[in-house]
């Protein structure tokens, strides 16, 4: 299995592979301080939703293990126990306005400082040193927990799978964008252990190039039969009858299975289901919202035009002072999705109860 990863966590440092890089380049960068992790989450140096956060996990440990109760405001007597979750819940503000979209950046934050709450409630007079110590623990599971639903959904997408189709897929929801084997391409990495000579078209996925510069270079690099098209080819492919299924990642999944990932994702569902394709969902349960009712409340991040007219090109290919629209995401309605794919096993339509009905399991 391929053993990349986005992000490391060792000798108290957090590392990431900055895929801004990618794929001329495999550069590691330390995040040292809360303002490096805002940035490499804004900047896309880690993206993906889960890879999100598990970086803000780790990032708000980061941002808070400098903490001195003497020097940042605190005493050392009782009034300590105020400060620092004060402290940490600021830094946890802080992080969370970095991208809006993934719903995996506020679920790791609020979970971590739950955890902490959760702490000093038990232990009022609780040492600064150990509720530090504490949030490093919470950070570790939540990676160790995203790797192990990487895998099961990796398990689960291969019952949907059989060997030799040809499988389309958009941006990058890949061992990169999550702890390690990503979430709709862990059954492809498997698939390719086990023998199943998947054959994978991947959207180049403009303006960032997420499958181009990512998707193509992960896959390539685990020896997977790759074939890179623009995202106006998809109807083109489809047509060809060599698209079997599509599968693709999710940013944040509503209550009713309306789900948001990169933008494109919603006209390659129209096309599947034009074409009559199964079009498959993955989502780790760190993705569904069921405090958003539908993809109508999913907030979607705009991002700066220059993303589109020039930033690739060696001189601008728009007019200057041409106006530009540059959503990061769309909504693609639960109607078009076939299946949607959980660590906890596969869920078919109705969306708003069979949803809900994965976090009673608990
Ligand atoms: O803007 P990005 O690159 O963070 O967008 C990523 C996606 O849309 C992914 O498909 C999604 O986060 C799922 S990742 C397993």
């Amino acid at each position: 299995m391929l053993e990349i990863t986005p992000l490391k966590f060792e000798d108290d440092k957090l590392t990431i592979l900055d895929q801004t890089k990618l794929p001329g380049e495999e550069v590691w960068i330390e995040l040292e301080t809360r303002e490096d992790v805002w940035d490499a989450i804004k900047k896309l140096k880690v993206r993906g939703a889960p890879a999100i956060g598990v970086c803000a996990a780790y990032g708000l440990y980061i941002s808070v293990k400098g903490f001195c109760p003497k020097r940042d405001g605190g005493y050392e007597c009782k009034e300590r126990v105020k400060v620092f979750p004060e402290y940490v819940r600021e830094a946890a503000d802080y992080l969370n306005s970095s991208r809006p979209t993934a719903v995996n950046l506020s679920w790791a934050l609020n979970r971590m400082v739950a955890r902490l709450e959760e702490a000093y409630k038990e232990e009022p007079a609780l040492k600064c040193q150990n509720a530090k110590k504490i949030l490093l623990q919470e950070a570790i599971k939540i990676h160790q927990e995203d790797v192990d639903a990487c895998m099961a959904m990796g398990e689960y997408g291969l019952e949907l799978l059989k060997p030799g189709m040809g499988i389309e897929t958009h941006c990058n929801a890949g061992t990169i964008a999550t702890s390690k084997y990503g979430t709709c391409l862990a059954p492809i990495h498997l698939g390719q252990e086990r023998g199943y000579n998947f054959k994978v078209f991947c959207d180049e996925t403009r303006p960032l190039l997420q499958g181009a510069r990512l998707t193509a270079w992960e896959l390539v690099k685990n020896g997977v039969d790759t074939t890179l098209i623009c995202d106006n080819m998809a109807s083109t492919v489809m047509k060809n009858g060599w698209i079997d299924a599509v599968v693709v990642g999710c940013d944040r999944m509503a209550a009713n299975g309306d789900g948001a990932n990169k933008i494109g994702t919603s006209g390659l569902a129209i096309l599947a289901h034009e074409y009559g394709i199964p079009f498959y969902m993955f989502v780790p349960t760190s993705t569904i919202d069921l405090n958003t009712p539908t993809g109508d409340d999913i907030p979607i991040e705009l991002r700066d035009g220059n993303e589109i007219g020039e930033m690739w090109y060696e001189k601008p290919m728009a007019p200057k002072g041409v106006k530009t629209y540059n959503p990061s995401f769309d909504v693609t309605d639960h109607k078009y999705i076939t299946a949607v794919v959980t660590e906890k096993g596969i869920v078919r339509p109705p969306y708003d109860i069979n949803l809900k009905r994965l976090f009673e399991q608990d």
